[in-house]
């Protein structure tokens, strides 16, 4: 069997699919998301379309990846990330959010992060989350998300990517410094890209962007803490972000995991946030940060 996904990336498989793919492929996540599975029947039964071109769209959206077909209790298929991508690529091409869509530039664990262009020309990122992809009740047990009412990982990922679109909104708004939430759908968040490097790229060259970079960090967990209440709760080297303005600046990012000040936990993950980022600067840069002092900066917010 030719094997369609390979070498396609994701524009490209959304870009070879017509109106009734797609609306095949909504029809099985929703259906999904209902009853855990897309029956054939409930597809047969479903769409006022023949059966053979139902057919045809169910044999593409498997070649390309986008699904997979299930015999449990019922024959029948399920939504792949790479489908839940496109759907969610198809929300902002109709809505004319974006423009483009381009290369992958980061695949993580929990995420892929693609460049897009937003229809104004300016370009943006999308950060495609992936929690289930290591294990859905891995992610239950480590997170503290409420995962009450949700039955797969659709719903996890959506859950996750709307938790960090409003977050970064309420940071944001209130001047941290953050990349500028745009859109979301389904487990998907369009953002502003920073362009610069990740802490741990940087050269200890100019001292004073280190102490920049330090100071919008604090400033930012700060506001997070005193403002929208919440402590970030993985600050490290790979959340931050030192964009390339004349004037460089210390952005965080990566904040779906962020627990509330009053959760029994928060104490304790704030300081461990504080002795990552000082155990890391001054290994890294022979600079010692006062813990305490930045703790009561951060709780005391002057
Ligand atoms: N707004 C942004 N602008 C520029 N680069 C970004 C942006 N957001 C994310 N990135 C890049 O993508 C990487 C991963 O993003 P993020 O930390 O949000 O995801 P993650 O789920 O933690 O992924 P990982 O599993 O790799 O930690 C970042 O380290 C950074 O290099
Ligand atoms: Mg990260």
């Amino acid at each position: 069997m030719c094997d369609q996904s390979l070498g396609f990336g994701l524009k490209e498989k959304y870009q070879s699919l017509d109106d009734v793919d797609v609306t095949v492929l909504k029809t099985i996540e929703l259906e999904e998301k209902r009853i855990g599975i897309a029956p054939l029947e409930y597809l047969e039964t479903k769409r006022k379309i023949s059966y053979s071109s139902l057919m045809n769209s169910i044999k593409k959206l498997l070649d390309l990846k986008l699904i997979r077909s299930e015999n449990t209790s019922f024959y029948g298929y399920k939504v792949t990330y790479a489908g839940l991508d496109v759907l969610a690529l198809d929300f902002y091409f109709k809505r004319n959010i974006i423009s483009d869509i381009g290369d992958r530039i980061n695949t993580g664990k929990e995420s892929d992060i693609y460049i897009s262009i937003l229809s104004t020309g300016e370009k943006s990122i999308i950060k495609f989350h992936r929690e289930g992809r290591v294990s859905f009740r891995a992610i239950k047990r480590k997170r503290s998300y409420n995962t009450k009412n949700m039955r797969s990982w659709l719903h996890l990922a959506e859950r996750i990517a709307k938790k960090e679109y409003v977050i970064l909104g309420d940071i944001w708004k209130n001047g941290g410094l953050v990349p500028t939430p745009i859109a979301y759908n389904r487990h998907s968040i369009i953002m502003s890209k920073i362009d610069g490097v990740e802490l741990y790229k940087l050269k200890m060259t100019d001292i004073r962007t280190i102490f920049n970079v330090i100071n919008d960090v604090v400033k930012t967990l700060t506001i997070a803490y005193k403002q929208v209440k919440i402590i970030h709760g993985d600050v490290n080297q790979y959340n931050i972000l030192v964009s390339n303005e004349q004037i460089p600046k210390g952005y965080i990012i990566d904040w779906p995991q962020y627990v509330p000040v009053e959760h029994r936990d928060a104490e304790r993950l704030l300081r461990r946030d504080i002795e990552y980022l000082a155990s890391y600067l001054h290994k890294k840069f022979g600079l010692d940060l006062d813990r305490e002092e930045v703790l009561k900066k951060i709780k005391g917010g002057s």
